[in-house]
């Protein structure tokens, strides 16, 4: 199977992952041949794009970091607000992706605007655990670290719906208000509950900036604690690849580019670099444009060589940039159908 963003989906094209709602309903099975009402409800719900099954990808299979019901019972705790399972929840995500030893982040998480914002929540979770298992974090710092990225945007419930779900910049104001949220997060996790306090800690701190240049403390390097550190990184890289109803998701490369931007002023240079070992720049199942205008499918990555996978044409043919000397000048320029990046607001 194959990714394909929502704009380039065409009738007639066999869905080659099932879509689901977070109660694991099937809203439409894999093998559904997508007609054009379809496609229009897809993009209305907010959809950035849907695995295909076609001749070229048959044999690409997707690998998901955690099992879709988990991820499933994940969201649904959050937007029920049943906190204790959601706690019970990230212990099982950690152990799942501990149990899995090589995690492949290939999937493309596919959500509607509805679920945004819990979604959001877990794949942060599940982003970060997965970067701090490449650090070297050990079991019980994992499961504090995965509880801290579940709740980082807990305050969001005490932020005025208007301003949150507002279409475009916010003003002054309301970025004020936006800006008290973790402050929201880390009142609402001692309030309730007698968690350790680095869960929130990692909370409070995952909107600052290395360079003390973030809220809501201004807190420089060291004094922001590891968690939040891992917790910004994935946070906006999540943030950035989403699509949202006022703008569109950029590609996975041209959010990494922005992580590296960032590197040292935004973000910590060790989490960025554990995250680019751990993210592949072009996924499995991607479709990127070469440096000669040629379009070509990732069929797959290699660790360490992320710019350089071994890629499929659009008429068979196996290129591997890696291995193959004769392709050695040519470069992937970008992700097809990507999108430039815009502003990270909040
Ligand atoms: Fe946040």
């Amino acid at each position: 199977m194959r990714y394909i963003e929502i704009g380039k989906v065409e009738p007639g094209m066999m869905l080659g992952k099932g879509i689901h709602d977070i109660y694991n309903r099937i809203l439409l099975a894999d093998g559904k041949i997508l007609t054009e009402e379809l496609i229009e409800r897809l993009t209305e719900l907010g959809y950035a794009g849907v695995y295909i099954e076609d001749e070229l990808s048959k044999d690409i299979r997707i690998q998901e970091a955690i099992s879709l019901a988990l991820r499933n019972s994940a969201v649904r705790s959050l937007q029920e607000l049943n906190l204790e399972k959601a706690i019970e929840f990230a212990e099982k995500i950690v152990d799942q992706i501990l149990e899995a030893k090589t995690v492949s982040l290939d999937l493309m998480d596919m959500r509607s605007f509805d679920d945004y914002t819990y979604r959001h929540s877990v794949n942060v979770a599940v982003l970060s655990t997965v970067i701090a298992m490449g650090m070297g974090y050990g079991r019980e710092d994992l499961i504090d670290l995965c509880v801290s990225a579940v709740f980082h945007d807990l305050g969001k419930m005490l932020i005025d719906k208007d301003i949150l779900n507002k279409p475009g910049k916010l003003n002054c104001q309301e970025m004020e208000a936006m800006k008290q949220h973790p402050q929201f997060s880390y009142d609402m996790l001692s309030e309730k509950w007698n968690i350790p306090a680095r869960v929130r800690l990692g909370a409070l701190c995952h909107h600052e900036n290395e360079d003390g240049s973030g809220y809501p403390k201004g807190l420089t390097g060291e004094k922001i604690h590891p968690f939040a550190k891992i917790i910004h990184v994935t946070d906006v890289y999540d943030a950035l690849s989403s699509r949202r109803p006022y703008k569109e998701a950029c590609s996975f490369s041209e959010a990494l580019e922005y992580l590296m931007g960032g590197c040292g002023t935004m973000f910590d240079k060790e989490v960025v670099e554990a995250f680019l070992n751990y993210v592949p720049v072009y996924p499995r199942g991607s479709m990127v444009e070469l440096s000669d205008g040629r379009e070509a499918l990732v069929v797959e990555n290699y660790p360490r060589n992320l710019l350089r996978p071994q890629l499929r044409l659009t008429d068979g043919t196996t290129l591997d940039l890696l291995n193959q000397r004769e392709y050695r000048s040519l470069t992937i320029l970008r992700q097809a159908g990507g999108t430039l990046v815009q502003a990270y607001e909040s």
